[in-house]
């Protein structure tokens, strides 16, 4: 009998419960198993907090937004340091996992967490992970889930603002979710029929953010909507570790103020926040995550363990963990997404 723990860690986002009923649909039917959920992703590892889990306990949650499980942050930076009360997080995770009897752990979550993932290999666990976030950035996978519900918000956030930005003839800014990769942003932006996109990917550089403000005006356009990610970077110090927000609450009140100051345009913002994590996820995502989901139970009953699910040209792989930990999925500048969207007028502030 296999002993399958299961944890969500990190952000949450929709389509979670739909890849933790993949991988316990696709396990009950294919081996014979019992399943362990652990509570709120590494935190309950190390607190050696869970409980068992029973076949009924993974009906009815296709739909559902969030993880059953719950999740946490715990930075992988912080994971080998010892606290001032002493407790050891890695030695603890290894004890809960002996203690537990498992013969795996199935690890949902983004960047943080394959690195954690990627850390309890070392310490020769066997860990299968599935990759979630809305950012849609981790490396050697095509596609995240989670992104394409946050896209569809996002984008309907995008749709909505046209027509109260064009009865006021203002500029409209939206803040999109999304520090160092821009997939959301640009997705939704051009989606949405953004005129002007700013990714972190692409250092802006607000002169050229009026340039095609003032361009569009002149072409009788007199609203305008530009979609930000709230990691973009301004071109002139590209690097700072807060991207340059010098002062003001996030990146997309700085460029308001700097548009209203060089336009006079009446210019807004709208944050739509974590309403981009919740609800229910798309059909795409419930597709996807199902999918991930039971070909990680596959892997464990193969014992192919150490490694992630990757989407790769509709195909679905299993890729080491040490390929993937540490490593970011961004935005290339020259893709053909970008490109073509250039061409149909969609400034990037460059
Ligand atoms: O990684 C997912 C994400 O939603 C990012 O896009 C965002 O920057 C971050 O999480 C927000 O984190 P929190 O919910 O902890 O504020």
């Amino acid at each position: 009998k296999k002993r399958i723990g299961i944890l969500t860690s990190g952000g949450d986002c929709p389509g979670l419960n739909a890849a933790i009923r993949g991988v316990a649909k696709a396990a009950y039917g294919m081996m014979d198993c019992e399943i362990v959920g652990i509570q709120d992703g590494f935190k309950g590892l190390i607190e050696d907090k869970s409980w068992e889990m029973l076949p009924k306990d993974f009906s009815g949650i296709l739909t559902r937004g969030g993880t059953i499980l719950g999740t946490s942050r715990t930075p992988y930076k912080k994971m080998r340091k010892i606290e001032k009360d002493g407790v050891d997080k890695v030695k603890n995770m290894v004890k809960t996992y002996e203690r537990l009897k498992l013969d795996c752990l199935v690890t949902l979550g983004g960047n943080g967490t394959h690195k954690n993932a990627n850390l309890l290999r070392e310490e020769g666990l066997n860990v299968v992970g599935l990759p979630k976030t809305i950012d849609n950035d981790i490396w050697g996978t095509d596609m995240t889930f989670g992104f394409h519900s946050a896209l569809d918000v996002a984008t309907e956030v995008v749709d909505r603002i046209h027509t109260t930005a064009d009865s006021h003839d203002r500029v409209m800014i939206i803040e999109l979710m999304g520090h160092k990769a821009g997939w959301l942003t640009l997705y939704a932006g051009i989606a949405g029929g953004a005129d002007v996109v700013l990714i972190p990917e692409i250092p802006y550089d607000v002169k050229k953010v009026v340039g095609s403000l003032k361009e569009r005006k002149k072409s009788g356009k007199d609203f305008s909507i530009i979609a930000v990610a709230e990691g973009a970077r301004n071109m002139e110090d590209p690097k700072a570790e807060d991207p340059g927000t010098d002062g003001f609450p996030s990146v997309s009140y700085r460029i308001a103020e700097l548009i209203q100051r060089e336009t006079g345009m009446e210019t807004r913002v709208t944050i739509p926040g974590h309403q981009q994590r919740g609800g229910s996820p798309s059909p795409y995502d419930r597709l996807l995550a199902t999918n991930l989901g039971a070909y990680a139970a596959e892997m464990i009953a193969n014992e192919n363990y150490g490694k992630t699910v990757s989407l790769i040209n509709n195909k679905l792989y299993a890729t080491p963990l040490e390929d993937v930990a540490g490593k970011l999925k961004l935005v290339d500048p020259g893709i053909e997404l970008i490109k073509n969207a250039r061409l149909i007028g969609i400034g990037f502030g460059d």
